[in-house]
């Protein structure tokens, strides 16, 4: 079967699906006007459900008829809940919509894009959205996440057609070509990785995706899962077609019950729809998948732990060699990637690798979500190539901080990631301009910080996340973390401030290069960065900046 007439039949099974998808009648003459309410969990926390039953309210009120669209989240989060409205053509926003303003908006006539002073204009124009790269994040907050209609009409399952029609070297070669690098934190060359799964001989090999998105500040993978969940299963069933494996698992945190419940519903609707399944789409190839939910450890995002956890075994780190590319779920050869990372790979399978490495910089191709955090005017995700300069994300997008106080330190790459003082702002948000500041890009969280941070504080926070967090394998994480919050303490007490510097130090690197994992292994990014850049806080401590 070539990709042509998979995607033809694709349109068939479509229509299939108009049974159970609610019909939205836009463009037509008289046609309800269709109102999108993000149903993504930010919105939500924000009373979305109460926004969308006020609209129906209304409009049943005035004898007016809209069908709302429950849609992911647009990802500018300080305007949520971000009503949208659809008038000639056109997607008109209003933001932030709370359940009190709805009569308002009706009064103003926001069905016609009337003006009121929640109105943003036309919403692909707002320069939050217009400066950005969408390719990942291309439908999320256009379609109704769970409607395969939907999907297949803004280009998805074209990148499993496409796989579909050639076989799993090409496609592992069509990866490996486009550049793309696991945004999961490591930034391991995807395309390496599916090869060795691919090369490996085993009975059964398994497709892991990695949902636990323990990272603070990051939102990325929800905001996905949520807004988008059929490109998370095209591209695992895509890496299944690619290395020979025919089953999967999504791992998604349990603080993630929204994502959940979508995942499940989009992964049964896909099966009916012949998108999973023994014959997928007729073309005698199988590939099937399902969700298994954390418990809620940060180390269950660690690839080895999560492994353990699928197995019903406590979340404990596992030495390597073996990779899991070798030995991994249940001991065999196992693909193991990000949400982003897979849902990158349909792209690249539809528009081909040369369309994705051209966007990016040095080794590092494509595009990636931002997501901003903390102190922020305006906090949300931000997909654009890599490149971009941590002060344009921060002032540009971002707005500066939301307290109206200057920003001090941003912490780049979650909670193992560096802090960086406003003299390294104009870094390109590459992985390897980044590690040339011992910094790293992580999953792309940014969290910011105005002046009123206590860079001591943070410093002995991290040390004290590593020691509840560390699954407790090794010893240099074990007890290096929780000595370190110590040593910290002591440091900002003037106790010998000079002797513990150098302790904190050593204790560093010890941590650096004895410890099994990243955990223990990077904890002293945020320690000795804030040490480094901000000495200040630690008290008078003369030599804090040697080393
Ligand atoms: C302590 C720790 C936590 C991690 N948490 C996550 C996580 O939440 N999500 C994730 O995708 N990767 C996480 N990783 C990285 C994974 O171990 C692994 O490198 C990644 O899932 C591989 O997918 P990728 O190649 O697509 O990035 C974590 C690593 C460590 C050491
Ligand atoms: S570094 Fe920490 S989390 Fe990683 S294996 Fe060692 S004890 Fe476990």
């Amino acid at each position: 079967m070539n990709a042509n007439s998979l995607f033809a039949s694709s349109t068939r099974a479509s229509s299939r699906m108009e049974d159970v998808e609610p019909r939205h009648a836009g463009g037509l003459v008289n046609a309800p006007v269709r109102v999108f309410v993000p149903r993504d969990s930010a919105a939500l926390a924000v009373g979305a459900d109460a926004v969308a039953d006020a609209i129906q309210t209304q409009a049943r009120s005035r004898g007016l008829e809209v069908t709302i669209v429950r849609n992911g989240s647009r990802g500018l989060l300080w305007l949520e809940t971000l009503v949208e409205v659809e008038h000639d053509g056109k997607r008109h926003a209003y933001g932030p919509v709370d359940a009190d303003d709805v009569t308002g908006l009706f009064d103003a006539d926001f069905l016609h894009a009337g003006e009121h002073a929640l109105a943003h204009g036309e919403t692909e124009a707002i320069p939050y959205l217009a400066r950005q790269q969408r390719l990942t994040f291309a439908r999320v907050g256009i379609t109704d996440p769970l409607s395969i209609d939907d999907y297949v009409a803004h280009a998805g399952f074209r990148g499993l057609a496409q796989a579909l029609s050639i076989d799993g070297a090409a496609i592992v070669g069509q990866v490996t070509e486009s550049g793309l690098r696991g945004r999961g934190g490591a930034a391991f060359p995807t395309g390496i990785k599916w090869e060795t799964v691919r090369r490996a001989l085993a009975d059964r090999k398994y497709v892991v995706c990695n949902a636990d998105e323990g990272d603070s500040g990051t939102f990325a993978d929800r905001m996905l899962m949520e807004g988008d969940p059929y490109v998370l299963i095209e591209g695992m069933a895509i890496a299944g077609l690619a290395v020979g494996a025919d089953y999967g698992y999504v791992y998604i945190r349990s603080e993630y019950p929204d994502a959940i419940a979508v995942m499940e519903a989009a992964i049964c609707r896909a099966r009916a729809a012949g998108y999973l399944g023994a014959d997928i789409r007729g073309s005698g190839r199988a590939f099937d998948m399902e969700v298994r939910v954390g418990a809620g450890s940060y180390i269950c995002g660690e690839e080895t732990a999560l492994l353990e956890s699928i197995e019903g075994k406590r979340g404990v780190v596992r030495a390597k060699p073996p990779l899991p590319a070798i030995a991994g779920l249940f001991g065999k050869p196992t693909v193991l990637n990000n949400v982003i990372t897979f849902a990158s790979v349909p792209i690249v399978m539809d528009r081909g690798a040369a369309f994705y490495r051209d966007v990016g910089m040095g080794r590092s191709r494509g595009t990636l979500p931002f997501q901003l955090a903390g102190n922020l005017a305006r906090g949300g995700l931000v997909e654009v190539g890599f490149g971009v300069t941590l002060r344009e994300l921060l002032t540009d997008f971002g707005g500066g901080s939301a307290s109206g106080r200057p920003l001090r330190a941003v912490q780049v790459g979650g909670p193992l990631g560096a802090y960086l003082p406003a003299s390294q702002w104009d870094v390109p948000m590459d992985y390897e301009s980044l590690a040339q500041l011992s910094a790293v890009l992580g999953h792309g969280g940014l969290v910011a910080f105005d002046d009123t941070v206590d860079m001591a504080k943070m410093a002995r926070y991290a040390m004290a996340f590593c020691a509840v967090e560390s699954c407790g394998k090794c010893t240099p994480c074990r007890i290096g973390s929780t000595r370190g919050a110590e040593v910290i303490d002591r440091l900002v007490a003037g106790n010998q401030p000079a002797g513990q510097v150098t302790l904190l130090r050593s204790l560093c690197d010890t941590m650096v290069n004895g410890s099994l994992c990243a955990m223990g292994a990077m904890t002293p990014y945020p320690v000795l960065s804030a040490l480094n850049h901000f000495p200040e806080d630690f008290g008078a401590v003369a030599d804090a900046k040697a080393a």
